[in-house]
């Protein structure tokens, strides 16, 4: 078993939007990185050290996908130190019109494969006495905001419930758990919704600084939820 002398941060979906983002900063602020991505790519920021960058073909939906990055990240680097659980779907429909396969996907994307991943991850993030789960939740995971958002919401209420019940049962461990909820970002999933301009969103590299700050907390400044907006709203 290797180990690596920088940190390591496992990031899924960390091809593009938010995940990008957040894989950029870490790497910059010294991390060893691994990069879950359907298709592995190397990002061309990786050039400036190759050997912090370690690329795993990541799919959500299978159900081995966690433990078998994990075992990779395990004999290469015999470490985790964070894991951002960022990939995610949208499915944009009601809860009345979504059929059983959607609502299905949905749950399995933003839910499940997260909570298979931190499971995977636990030990490791144990060992290292101040490991930190970083979960994409959202706003739709805090309020429902409008009839066509409400298959997300609901998988999004899950995932910030998913990531109070990983604090829980890591806290003894020194493993912190942040759901991190914004409204809007500046990325595919934003655009596809919405007419508004993407400068008027979140910046993904904003939503990184917030992010590498919570993981830099100590474990005695423990933040359970991030919310974070680019418009007024009446409690966020
Ligand atoms: N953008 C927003 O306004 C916003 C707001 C609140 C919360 N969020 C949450 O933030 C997270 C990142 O969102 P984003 O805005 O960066 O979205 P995005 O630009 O649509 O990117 C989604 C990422 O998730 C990956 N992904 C989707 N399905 C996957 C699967 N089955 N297996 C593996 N990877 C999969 C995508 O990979 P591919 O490239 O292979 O599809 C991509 O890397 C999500 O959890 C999202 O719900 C976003």
């Amino acid at each position: 078993m290797g180990l690596s002398s920088q940190r390591v941060a496992l990031i899924s979906g960390a091809n593009r939007g938010i995940g990008a983002a957040v894989a950029k900063r870490l790497f910059e602020a010294g991390w060893t990185v691994s990069l879950g991505m359907r298709r592995p790519t190397l990002p061309d920021w990786a050039a400036a050290d190759p050997a912090r960058v370690h690329l795993f073909a990541y799919e959500a939906t299978d159900p081995e996908a966690g433990t078998d990055w994990a075992a990779d990240i395990a004999a290469q680097f015999g470490r985790v130190d964070a894991l951002v659980a960022n990939a995610g779907i949208m499915v944009p429909q009601t809860v009345v019109d979504i059929d059983d396969d959607d609502m299905a996907r949905l749950l399995e994307v933003n839910v499940q494969a997260p909570r298979r991943l931190a499971a995977a991850c636990w030990e490791a993030l144990a060992a290292s006495g101040r490991g930190r789960v970083m979960l994409l939740g959202s706003l739709s995971g805090k309020r429902v905001k409008s009839a066509r958002s409400g298959a997300y919401s609901v998988s999004k209420f899950a995932a910030v419930g998913l990531a109070h019940a990983l604090r829980h049962a890591g806290f003894d461990a020194g493993i912190r758990a942040t759901a991190i909820c914004p409204g809007f970002v500046a990325t595919d999933m934003a655009m596809a919704l919405t007419e508004r301009d993407s400068t008027a969103m979140t910046q993904p590299q904003d939503l990184a600084r917030v992010i590498e700050m919570l993981i830099e907390l100590p474990n005695e400044a423990s933040v359970a939820e991030f919310c974070v907006n680019c418009q007024l709203e009446e409690s966020f």
